[in-house]
């Protein structure tokens, strides 16, 4: 039977992941608030627990809550003078008790707050909405699916489950065809590496799919990303992004999804804020010198050097052919666009090449980005 986090202290792990959650959502929700085109916004946190620790430490339902509000409560003040858009809550929690546990947290919050607002209307009292249901079944209904489809809302789903059963294929391929929809779910990675030949992981995943290098599991969260991955359309463009935690022997990770590149771009941010070696892990997953050594280079390592070279070699080859591909290519990889810049900029210098048009140095907002050609000399 698994272990109910909500009834112990979160470990340093959890809050990791908590934290990444936080600062994911906090770095997304502004965009959709701030976006003209879009009339509602869709918070759903489909594993929601009871909403806290055994010590009171918020979960993450009234972590996504309190982001929303804003830390100095910037998005309610918004909020109550645009009146739009409408921002819609949807917890779901499949235990009925830990619901219940839930909704008193979430009330107890919004009390809490109320209580020093000097707001004429509260932008959230009306805002949370509570199910108790078996995600497989939920995430079938009408009305969700409805929400999801509909690309005049924004939707922010986090999906916490335990495991790693619940987000199949076929929940990936919706989340990842839903417009403006960006996801963000964890999943117990060595499980899977360490059950691949047992009929319960089997069912689930298709195991040629997976390739796993028995030497190195710190990368087994990578191979997961991969499978997943690996069921994107090779037409669509899709951004995916993982973070392994490591927990003593044991893998978990979490995977971001968006279709648009600005939501991978916030993303990414998040990741290199928590690790400045690859923005991927909490385990040194490529094996840089670490701080106290000598040869520590936050500038140069492995994994800045293999884009970097990647993204050379592909200009050189002509596979790069513009600004917006070689930003794009720093960001698929899970890079700040940024390294497209130094690596366009060092074949500048070296008179490799040319560009045509006018150059420019953006390196966020990558969507709005003035194109320019890369010639080669
Ligand atoms: C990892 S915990 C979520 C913790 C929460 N995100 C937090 O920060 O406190 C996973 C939760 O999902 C619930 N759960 C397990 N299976 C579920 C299912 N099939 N559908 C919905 N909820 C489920 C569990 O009862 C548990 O509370």
């Amino acid at each position: 039977m698994t272990k109910d986090i909500n009834k112990e202290k979160f470990t340093e792990e959890t809050k990791l992941k908590l934290d990444i959650f936080r600062e994911c959502f906090r770095e997304w929700f502004p965009v959709f608030l701030h976006n003209p085109y879009i009339s509602r916004i869709y918070i759903y946190d489909l594993f929601a627990g009871s909403g806290s620790d055994a010590q009171g430490v918020p979960g993450s339902p009234i972590i996504l809550l309190q982001e929303a509000m804003g830390n100095k409560k910037q998005h309610c003040i918004y909020l109550n003078k645009n009146g739009k858009p409408l921002v819609v809550f949807g917890f779901n929690e499949k235990i009925s008790s830990k619901k219940l546990l839930l909704e008193d947290n979430v009330s107890k919050e919004l009390s809490a707050c109320q209580y020093h607002c000097s707001l004429s209307e509260c932008a959230f009292s009306n805002s949370c909405n509570f199910e108790s249901k078996d995600f497989k079944e939920l995430i079938q209904n009408q009305t969700i699916l409805s929400v999801l489809g509909n690309k005049n809302y924004g939707k922010f789903i986090l999906l916490d489950q335990y495991g790693f059963k619940q987000i199949t294929d076929e929940v990936f391929l919706k989340l990842i065809n839903s417009p403006k929809t960006d996801f963000i779910f964890f999943i117990a990675s060595s499980s899977i590496r360490r059950f691949k030949d047992e009929p319960s992981v089997k069912a689930y995943f298709k195991r040629e799919k997976i390739s796993f290098d028995e030497s190195r599991p710190k990368e087994c969260h990578r191979s997961i990303t991969n499978y997943f991955r690996s069921l994107i359309p090779a037409e669509k463009e899709y951004y995916l992004h993982s973070f392994t935690i490591q927990k003593g022997t044991n893998y978990y990770g979490l995977i971001f999804g968006s279709n648009h590149s600005f939501g991978m771009e916030k993303f990414i941010k998040v990741c290199w804020a928590h690790d400045n070696f690859a923005g991927e892990s909490n385990c040194n997953i490529n094996n840089d010198f670490d701080k106290d050594s000598l040869f520590y280079n936050p500038l140069g390592t492995n994994k800045i050097q293999v884009v970097k070279d990647d993204i050379t070699n592909h200009i050189l080859a002509g596979d790069i052919e513009d600004n917006i591909s070689g930003l794009k290519y720093a960001l698929k990889y899970g890079c700040k666009p940024k390294l497209f810049i130094d690596v366009i900029e060092s074949l500048l210098k070296n008179q490799k090449v040319k560009i045509d048009g006018q150059m420019n140095k953006t390196a966020s907002n990558i969507h709005s980005a003035k194109l320019y050609k890369i010639r080669l000399l």
